[in-house]
């Protein structure tokens, strides 16, 4: 796909990686769609686009609730005419072990409340926002691609059921729906980033995040761009579908 007039749609597209990918995107004259819950970061992200010249819009919706995403994409065909591509990046961590227990005694556990958290903004807003994107896709019959941001954490880390399921979901989902789509010209990918150097990673416990960089045999976090480059590489390349792009500094969990 060639990038230049394309309009994608961002989740959680007004800070971190989302903004690092809608401003890389932009640079190559495509046109971002950007999706958040906060819309401060999202008026400043579109500001951004719109200094690099391209046309750029904020929607403010909640990925996990069907309703909203599914107004927030009629809205998106509405303003723009089509979607050629989507990148399904808004995430949370809601981290916590599994159980804790001391001398016997079970202490903590992990709450339904934050496995379910997880799930449904990490797991059943890719769902949902990839089945409306395939849906306006095929009706405006555009050939489109849907990029599933996962993470290094699918393999399993501690602290992280909640994400971690949800990040190994991510990629059953793309493989699923790249073997699904194909015939309607539409192709999936996902990235599975390590440690990047956004809010949510420079929030872990100081210990834990000091532990986890000091294995990245890169000796340092990734910088967004580095992901964005790996979204525009799957948009673009148009033999890319339903496989996982590692970008992690060869760390292994
Ligand atoms: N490796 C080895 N041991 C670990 C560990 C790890 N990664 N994580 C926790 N432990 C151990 C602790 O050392 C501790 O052991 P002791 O009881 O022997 O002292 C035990 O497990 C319990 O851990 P805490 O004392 O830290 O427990 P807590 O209840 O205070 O905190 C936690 C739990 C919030 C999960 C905290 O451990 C934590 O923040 N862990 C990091 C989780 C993580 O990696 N998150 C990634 C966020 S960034 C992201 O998700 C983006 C992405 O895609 C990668």
């Amino acid at each position: 796909m060639n990038l230049q007039d394309k309009v994608i749609v961002i989740t959680g597209g007004g800070q971190g990686l989302g903004r690092a990918m809608a401003l890389h995107l932009a640079k190559k004259g495509a046109k971002p769609a950007l999706i958040d819950m906060n819309p401060e970061a999202l008026d400043e992200t579109v500001g951004l686009c719109l200094e690099l010249g391209v046309e750029a819009r904020a929607y403010v919706a909640n990925v996990a609730d069907e309703s909203s995403v599914t107004e927030v994409f009629d809205s998106i065909v509405a303003e723009f005419g089509a979607i050629h591509g989507l990148v399904n990046n808004a995430g949370i961590t809601r981290d916590a072990m599994f159980i804790k227990a001391k001398d016997g005694e079970v202490t903590k556990r992990m709450s339904l409340d934050q496995w379910r958290q997880v799930i449904d903004v990490n797991l059943t807003g890719v769902f949902l926002c990839g089945r409306e994107a395939a849906t306006k896709m095929i009706e405006t019959g555009s050939e489109g691609c849907i990029v599933n941001i996962s993470s290094i954490s699918r393999a399993g880390n501690m602290g992280q059921t909640n994400y971690s399921a949800a990040k190994a979901g991510v990629v059953a989902l793309t493989t699923t729906w790249a073997k699904e789509l194909a015939r309607f010209g539409i192709r999936t990918g996902a990235i599975a980033p390590g440690f990047i150097g956004t809010e949510m990673v420079m929030n872990m416990k100081p210990e834990a995040l000091d532990k986890m960089t000091a294995g990245i045999p890169a000796k340092r976090v990734g910088e967004p761009d580095e992901i964005a480059h790996a979204v525009a590489f799957i948009l673009e390349n148009d033999y890319f579908s339903g496989r996982v792009i590692e970008v992690d500094g060869a760390l292994r969990l």
